[in-house]
Order: C-alpha cells, then sequence, then structure tokens
C-alpha cells in the first residue's frame, strides 16, 4: 500500500503564525506537530493536499506544477495572514496521474502548470506545520463548488486508486473545518446541536462506519454548515477504506467552527 496516511487537518487563520495561536487552538498545533514526525518517520515521497480555500467553480483542479513558490496573502483575513513565503518541490508525474484517473472516472478534472499561481491559507497553513522543512513534493487539489457530494466521493475513490497504485510514499490529506457556521469571535463554540452531529461524524470516523458517515454527510453538511459543503469530507471518504484504523489528536474551535486532527492509517 502506498498511501501510507489520510488526515483531516485543520487550517484556521490564526495558526498561520504559531506565536499567534490562543491557548483553545493549541491541541491542534500539537496534533499537526505529532502528524509532521510521522510524516517524517513514513519517508514520505509526495503529499497530496485538498483545501477548502481552493474554490473550482465547475471543475476540481490539479496543481501539477513541478515546484510551488509564492507569497500568499489571504484574500479573506490579509490582516492575520500577509506576505506568507512558501516553496516546495511539486510531481508533475503523479499529478498528471490524478488528472487522468478523474477524467477517465467522467469527472471533469483538470490539471494546470502555473507557476504564477498562488496557493490559498488553506494548503500553506497546515503545510507549515506537517512540512516545516518544505522538502516534500506537494500537489495541490481544490474543491469543486459545482460538484455534488457524490462526484466529489468519486473523485476520492479515484484519487485513493492511484494513490494505492503509485510506487511512492504518499498522504493525502483533507485540509477543512467539520462544522463552520461562522459567528464573530474566535472564541465561540459551534452550538450544542452543531457539537453533537460533529461528535456523531467523528465517532463514525473512529470506528470506520464508513457507510453511515457518507450517508450522514448529506444532511450534516448544509444543517452544521460544514466547509465547502463538506466536500473535503466526501473527498476525504472516498480516499479512506475501512481497514485504515483512525487516531484522533486535536480538536479546537475557532469562530463557531470545529476543527479536528484525525489520522487514517492502513
Ligand atoms: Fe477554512
Amino acid at each position: 500500500m502506498a498511501l501510507n496516511m489520510a488526515l483531516l487537518a485543520a487550517h484556521v487563520p490564526s495558526m498561520c503564525h504559531e506565536a499567534n495561536v490562543p491557548d483553545f487552538q493549541q491541541d491542534l498545533v500539537k496534533g499537526l506537530k505529532l502528524m509532521k514526525e510521522r510524516i517524517r518517520e513514513m519517508e514520505t515521497d509526495v503529499i497530496v493536499l485538498m483545501s477548502c480555500h481552493f474554490p473550482g467553480t465547475f471543475h476540481h483542479y490539479v496543481d501539477v506544477t513541478p515546484q510551488h513558490r509564492g507569497v500568499m496573502t489571504s484574500v479573506e483575513a490579509p490582516d492575520l495572514i500577509s506576505g506568507v513565503y512558501y516553496e516546495y518541490p511539486g510531481d508533475q508525474a503523479l499529478g498528471n496521474e490524478l488528472v487522468k484517473a478523474g477524467v477517465d472516472a467522467g469527472i471533469p478534472v483538470v490539471g494546470f502548470n502555473d507557476p504564477t499561481y498562488i496557493w490559498d491559507y488553506g494548503t500553506v497553513v497546515p503545510l507549515r506545520y506537517l512540512n516545516p522543512e518544505a522538502d516534500i513534493p506537494v500537489i495541490s487539489l481544490s474543491v469543486c463548488w459545482a460538484a455534488s457530494l457524490e462526484e466529489t466521493y468519486q473523485w476520492g475513490r479515484a484519487i485513493g486508486k492511484v494513490l494505492r497504485e503509485s510506487g511512492k510514499r504518499t498522504i493525502f490529506i483533507s485540509s477543512g473545518a467539520l462544522s463552520h457556521n461562522l459567528v464573530r469571535g474566535r472564541h465561540h463554540m459551534p452550538s450544542r446541536s452543531e457539537q453533537a452531529m460533529d461528535n456523531q461524524f467523528i465517532e463514525y470516523l473512529m470506528k470506520s462506519e464508513l457507510k453511515d458517515a457518507r450517508e450522514m454527510l448529506n444532511q450534516y453538511s448544509r444543517i452544521a454548515g460544514v466547509e465547502s459543503g463538506g466536500r473535503h469530507l466526501a473527498a476525504l471518504l472516498g480516499v479512506l477504506q475501512p481497514e485504515q484504523k483512525a487516531e484522533f489528536w486535536g480538536y479546537g474551535q475557532s469562530s463557531g467552527s470545529a476543527n479536528a486532527i484525525l489520522s487514517f492509517i492502513s
């Protein structure tokens, strides 16, 4: 198996600079740092990361650029995230394989190789913790607003198959929140109902009850306003297989959203 691990990762903007992380998000930082060690121990060849803040309108994008480099200022929160330099190698060959697998499955997946493209903070923030040395190649994936959860799940299945059959040691990261009906005030927890749904969804993942998680996601994503409409979770469910063992590494709220670090190892 060359998909060594799948990961649900947080990217809340206040985590971009570690010195600014509030107490109630410290467990997220701890969790990501533990995963950094694991990614290193696994001698990971490639990280494939889908971000809720890379919103393809009609297509699922795959950034196959061989060298990613840029200075990122968040368009949503330029006061919090400004002038963040990043530079990571890419993996054009594996990126192209992902594109082909998506197209072959009848999914509108488009690859692009454009050194002027600037990454979003949902991609950059977790990578600052997970691979601070910036030496592991990265393939950045979008979500797609025109895609249903079912289509995104099928795209996740295609991604998982390519990664499993790859000769490379790969990690799939789904970068996004659980419930996400945002309110002003970073310290606010999700509502009790949202927390109940988050907990149930996490429980399904922890017990590898993936069919139940998938069924729940249809309503949960709407009622709890799950980030990106739940698309990053649908893709994660497509990538996962029931024998992958789940572990929980941290939770933190951010402005009424729920954020968790979960890993799934084959
Ligand atoms: Fe986000």
